[in-house]
């Protein structure tokens, strides 16, 4: 199988370091990149990776009773290759923080509360016409720990294993008019209008199902011309 390693297109994937947000510093190379010759297993691998893993539900704002506190969502979203075309069996891991801007993760000491009936991660498969679906809260906004007043806007993490390793893509997906927006700095830390706009989910016209859900649509494009940029 021939993958082609398309060159990274600066302008519509984000700031190698972006200023205000200091991680970025530590999570890019300092030095040239240099070409090496892909291995065999890098190419192919991983194979199956669906039936390998255990997937995790597609409702992740409780059941029953116990329901997660927050708007209740639902997203719609679907990914496709550089031609528009579904990319079915694409396994996809999705966090995301609580209706109060919270994580489920030891390293989250933030003041906003947790709540015991969000579950917080999901893993995913595309079905063949490339979508999937998840039933969740809206995320909060939270504080980002650099006490100068950056919040990050709600936000749903991505993580995308295509049919290589190398076709990882690891993303963030954001809600249209959300004041934050304008402001956070790994939005827009791509230099592109339009490839930022291309992170921002759609709302969909009331009246579509499910009923007691705002319903979000989204898609996620793995590479080319359209594709979705790079958020970590
Ligand atoms: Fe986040």
């Amino acid at each position: 199988m021939a993958i082609l390693i398309l060159p990274r297109d600066e302008r519509t994937q984000p700031l190698r370091i972006v200023a205000g947000y200091p991680q970025t510093a530590l999570r890019n190379p300092k030095q040239p990149l240099v070409r090496r010759p892909l291995t065999l297993s890098e190419l192919t691998g991983p194979l199956e990776v669906a039936k390998r893993i255990k997937l995790l539900g597609g409702d992740i704002a409780g059941h029953g009773d116990e329901q997660a506190i927050g708007q209740l969502i639902h997203l719609k979203l679907r990914v496709l290759d550089e031609d528009g075309a579904p990319v079915g069996g694409t396994v996809v891991e999705v966090w995301q923080a609580n209706g109060a801007g919270r994580y489920i993760h030891p390293n989250d000491d933030d003041h906003a509360p947790v709540d015991a009936n969000f579950y917080g991660a999901a893993r995913l498969v595309t079905d063949e016409s490339g979508r999937f679906e998840l039933r969740t809260v809206k995320p909060g906004a939270y504080p980002v720990p650099t006490k100068d007043g950056w919040w990050r806007p709600p936000h749903v993490h991505f993580s995308l294993f295509g049919k290589a390793w190398l076709s990882r893509l690891v993303t963030q997906m954001y809600f249209p008019g959300d004041p934050l927006n304008a402001q956070d700095r790994i939005l827009n830390a791509v230099p592109d209008a339009e490839a930022r706009q291309r992170l921002i989910a759609q709302l969909v016209a009331p009246g579509s199902e499910p009923y007691n859900a705002l319903v979000y649509e989204h898609q996620i494009v793995l590479r080319g011309r359209t594709a979705t940029p790079a958020q970590s």
